[in-house]
């Protein structure tokens, strides 16, 4: 079974149920046991020693790496096409494992477009403080001229949280070899059923994993993958010495959401373009921000390296703030709540909730209006999804 993981002729579906996993050899069990252990014995006085010093494989300590951990970390690894993955506590803890493992005093980082606000923090505020600059373009085409001796990151979001901004990845790619610096994708939006940053030549891709890959709501963590070269020091980094790793018991519920990623965000992304199509014509809605309309800017490149167009957009509404308010508080089946990439539908107002600590002018210069309204489609049927939002702009 071995062979799954590094596979390209497998089906993402195949990938998604068996990738990284097999029965359990002590008992036959299918689904991965939760192996809920602080620390792992070890037969001997040397092999300790040898585990510790990387002679000998074996398990050690859960902060290190855990069975469990390591059958999700694998799953996804097969399913990024990637060498490999370290599974993080949070998105968050994925993101800030990767940068401050990256990236030390005097080097730049670039950062291209909007990014959720927690990561727009991490770059802006928390970065400087350890004597590295952050560098910010608003797309791809000024990504050249902002390269400097010192560039050792550029980090891009697609499509981007909230605005579905699209990024050219392979364009980035290039860019960035050239350049000497490591390119690192947020996937979380896409997930790798629609876009595998690896395979246009993005050296690292990492998701909160609270999102499409749990799938239901209830779990938080993240995960880097990409080469084992750029990904050990993440992992010692980030498990090691932040001490952010992955609960064992979490890897369990994401293991499983794994398994139908695939189905769900088919689901979700076919809904969410009839949802938006539906949004498009209504007159109480200015904009509407979805790959999948012809109109959005990012609509020609969405199309070369995505699948299908995902699950969130956006909207502008004509009244501002109040029309906002009204509507996310007439919904009733799609629920407000900041997390997207769940079964459920979710909306919420970015620029009070999840980009609330974000500059105003640089919410301004990012589109986070007072009158943008986030919304994920979960798998609920699209028809009463539609009824709900029509009748929650009804009178707008
Ligand atoms: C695109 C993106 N990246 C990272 C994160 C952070 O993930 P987490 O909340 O799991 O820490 C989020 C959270 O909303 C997100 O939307």
């Amino acid at each position: 079974m071995k062979h799954l993981n590094t596979s390209r002729s497998l089906g993402m579906r195949t990938l998604a149920v068996h990738g990284g996993q097999q029965p359990d050899a002590l008992t036959g069990a299918i689904a991965t046991p939760i192996t809920a252990a602080s620390a792992f014995s070890y037969p001997d006085f040397d092999s300790g020693a040898r585990r510790f010093s990387g002679e000998e494989p074996g398990y050690i300590y859960s902060r290190f790496a855990n069975p469990t951990v390591a059958v999700f970390e694998q799953k996804l690894a097969a399913l990024e096409g990637a060498e490999t993955a370290v599974a993080c506590a949070s998105g968050m803890a994925a993101i800030s494992a990767t940068l401050f493992a990256l990236l030390v005093p005097g080097d730049e980082i670039i950062h291209i477009g909007t990014l959720y606000g927690g990561t727009e923090g991490v770059v802006r505020n928390l970065l400087p403080r350890y004597g590295i600059k952050p560098v910010h373009v608003t797309n791809v085409n000024e990504l050249e001229a902002a390269f400097t001796k010192n560039t050792k990151v550029v980090l891009v979001e697609t499509p981007a949280n909230p605005g579905l901004d699209i990024a050219d990845l392979a364009e980035i790619a290039r860019l960035a070899k050239a350049a000497g610096a490591v390119s690192v994708a947020d996937n979380t939006f896409a997930t790798p059923y629609l876009t595998r940053p690896l395979e246009l030549g993005i050296d690292i891709v990492l998701h909160s994993a609270t999102k499409y890959i749990g799938g239901h709501g209830d779990a938080t963590g993240g995960v880097v993958a990409g080469p084992a070269a750029l990904i050990t020091p993440i992992r010692t980094l980030g498990l090691k010495q932040f001490g952010g790793n992955l609960s064992p018991f979490e890897a369990s519920l994401l293991i499983r959401g794994l398994k139908t990623l695939p189905l769900r965000v088919e689901a979700s992304s076919l809904s969410a373009q009839a949802v938006a199509e539906f949004l498009d014509g209504h007159s109480a809605v200015d904009t509407v921000f979805y790959p999948g309309l012809k109109q959005h800017p990012g609509h020609a490149t969405a199309s070369k390296q995505m699948k299908l167009f995902g699950g969130i957009m956006a909207i502008e509404l004509k009244g501002g703030l109040n029309a906002a308010r009204t509507f996310l508080d007439k919904l009733s089946i799609i629920t407000q709540a900041v997390s997207l990439g769940d079964t459920d539908s979710l909306a919420c107002h970015p620029a009070s909730t999840t980009h609330s600590a974000v500059a105003p002018e640089i919410r301004r210069q990012s589109g986070i209006t007072d009158g943008l309204v986030r919304i994920s489609i979960g798998i609920e049927d699209t028809e009463d999804l539609i009824a709900d939002l029509q009748q929650a702009l009804e009178g707008l």
